[in-house]
């Protein structure tokens, strides 16, 4: 048998490349097609909320304004912490007929970024923190987004010169996420105060959340890279098995 092993070098050295060469493309592909790896538990507002009931309204404006997946980022990136005032689907049912409705996407934006300040307080800072609060929404002036928050005794209570409303509850805090229920929505000055511009009509537009599109994407694509890693792999066996076999009968 090894006496049938007459191979010409340069064609035994384009023979290894090519087996090379298939090898190393095959292992590439592999290692693409593994799965990300599974993420380990950071913070989810959204799970926090579900949990805790009664903030079905909330977490659904948190996911067309896509400021859940802004909350849950920060939190895994900064160390400052966040406080979130949650209002309940009882606040927002309670609101003016059309009152969020009236509102543009943006000042959905706005008006979400008004319960939320770039800081985790406890309950004791809570009482000592000093006002207007700044918030996500940003300029504190007093026709744009302040907000105060005025305590007696254990109480504290949130004004925003538009509502005035009590802390009822301390739904979530880890250390850097402190979630409190409120009962009333924070109506921001800026979106509803005396001087607010006319609300703009909401556009007819069909919009998707965000979240909804890139799911079925990602999904797509790793389909995509599965199928042609599964042809790949094939391809390379198939000639690195011919490159063999050619080989042997050299
Ligand atoms: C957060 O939790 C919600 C509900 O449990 C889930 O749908 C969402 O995928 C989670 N987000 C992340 C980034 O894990
Ligand atoms: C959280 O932060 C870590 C380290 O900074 C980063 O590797 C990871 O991708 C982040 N996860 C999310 C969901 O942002
Ligand atoms: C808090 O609000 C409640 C009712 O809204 C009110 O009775 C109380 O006086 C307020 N307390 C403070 C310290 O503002
Ligand atoms: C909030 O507090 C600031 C500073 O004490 C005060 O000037 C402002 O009038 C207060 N606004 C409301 C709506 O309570």
């Amino acid at each position: 048998m090894a006496t049938n092993f007459r191979l010409s070098t340069p064609f035994k050295f384009l023979t290894l490349l090519l087996i090379i060469l298939q090898c190393t493309t095959t292992t590439i592909v592999v290692v693409a097609q593994a799965p990300a790896p599974a993420p380990t538990g950071p913070t989810n507002i959204t799970k926090i909320l579900e949990k805790a009931g009664q903030f079905t309204t909330l977490i659904r404006l948190m996911k067309v304004t896509q400021l859940g997946d802004q909350i849950n980022t920060q939190l895994n990136n900064s160390n400052q912490g966040m406080t979130v005032f949650a209002p309940t689907d009882n606040a927002f049912s309670s609101l003016k007929a059309g009152t969020l409705n009236s509102l543009s996407d943006q000042e959905k934006v706005s008006l979400l970024q008004f319960h939320v300040v770039p800081t985790y307080l406890t309950n004791a800072q809570l009482q000592t923190v000093s006002n207007p609060l700044r918030t996500q929404a940003g300029d504190t002036a007093s026709n744009k987004f302040p907000l105060n928050v005025t305590t007696s005794g254990n109480q504290v209570n949130v004004s925003t010169g538009v509502v005035d409303t009590t802390v009822s509850n301390s739904i979530y805090t880890d250390g850097t996420l402190a979630v409190y229920q409120v009962d009333k929505v924070l109506l921001p000055m800026s979106l509803f105060g005396p001087s607010a511009p006319a609300p703009a009509p909401e556009p007819l537009k069909k919009k998707k959340s965000g979240a909804d599109d890139v799911a079925p994407t990602t999904d797509a694509g790793s389909d995509n890279a599965d199928a042609s890693g599964a042809g790949s792999d094939l391809h390379g066996l198939y000639i690195g098995v011919v490159a063999f076999i050619t080989m042997l009968y050299l």
